[in-house]
């Protein structure tokens, strides 16, 4: 029998993970499957039924979506670091009866910006916006490409200043709200981490954050110019980019993770491109 692997998710009609990781397979000779689950959503047991049940079908991982990353996390019995500060897993790995949690989202959006877009991280000033599990996801992998400083804008302050809190005290992070950017210059890189634009908003940026020679990163992909990308157009900055690099990337280590491999991306990602404009 092969070894069985599935995205749990609901909705997940949308889901590009079952094409990724047959690509992946197909490119590395990998003899698996790949499959998407719709998960239950309620009752509150049933997520943590079906995950089991996977693993009795021979199940040996599992990619994690809405909403249940934070099940996924509470049912895991080992965590990794980037897990726990993520307070959610996006990949399960089964092994010997226990359950493993990881969180991928945060190096695959690193290695999206660093080796695929070509920007290092190092010393440069990056601004995230939002403070909810997208931008708790992608912290840790931030703070260890070193940044010369690395500002966490939110609405709500104070949730942005818990997460600041939970990571090492001699790191250059910051937290604020997004008034207080206004008087802190241009950052090289800055990353909507929020869900505004699931939602056709914009947070309420003041002009001048953007670098006329930096990146503007939205984590959210396929759905083109959203107005954060429009901003950072009319901005004039030079790369903007959506999250599809950072989706294919997080596959790949989680790929890389169950079997040992790691698979090559670049086709992939530009299979799964939708021009911005
Ligand atoms: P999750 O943890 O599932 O990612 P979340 O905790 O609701 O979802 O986080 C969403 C993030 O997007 C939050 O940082 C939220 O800001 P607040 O914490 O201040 O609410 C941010 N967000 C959502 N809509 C926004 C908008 N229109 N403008 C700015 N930030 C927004």
């Amino acid at each position: 029998m092969k070894d069985r692997y599935a995205v749990i998710g609901n909705p997940i009609g949308h889901t590009k993970s079952p094409l990724i990781h047959g690509l992946f397979a197909q490119e590395t000779g990998e003899d698996l499957s790949y499959t998407a689950l719709e998960g239950p959503v309620e009752p509150a047991d049933a997520f943590a039924a079906t995950v089991r049940a996977f693993i009795a079908a021979g199940g040996k991982g599992m990619n994690v979506t809405a909403p249940f990353k934070l099940q996924a996390f509470a049912l895991a019995d080992e965590r990794s670091e980037r897990a726990e500060l993520a307070g959610a897993a996006n990949a399960l790995r089964f092994e010997g009866g226990r359950i493993v949690a990881e969180n991928f989202d945060g190096v695959g959006l690193l290695r999206d910006i660093e080796v695929n877009l070509g920007l290092p991280i190092a010393g440069k000033r990056v601004l995230i916006l939002g403070a909810g599990g997208a931008a708790r996801g992608a912290l840790l992998p931030f703070v260890a490409a070193r940044p010369a400083e690395l500002v966490i804008a939110n609405r709500h302050v104070a949730k942005a200043q818990t997460l600041v809190a939970q990571v090492v005290a001699d790191s250059p992070l910051l937290a604020c709200g997004y008034r207080e950017l206004a008087a802190m210059g241009h950052f090289d890189l800055v990353v909507n981490a929020t869900s505004a634009s699931l939602a056709g908003e914009l947070p309420p940026l003041p002009p001048g954050v953007f670098s006329a020679t930096g990146a503007a990163y939205e984590l959210v992909y396929g759905k083109g110019l959203t107005p954060f990308l429009r901003l950072a157009r009319e901005a004039a900055v030079p790369r903007v980019a959506d999250g599809v690099g950072m989706l294919v990337e997080q596959a790949a280590e989680a790929f890389a993770w169950w079997r040992g491999v790691r698979p090559q991306t670049r086709a992939v990602i530009d299979r799964l491109t939708v021009p911005l404009d």
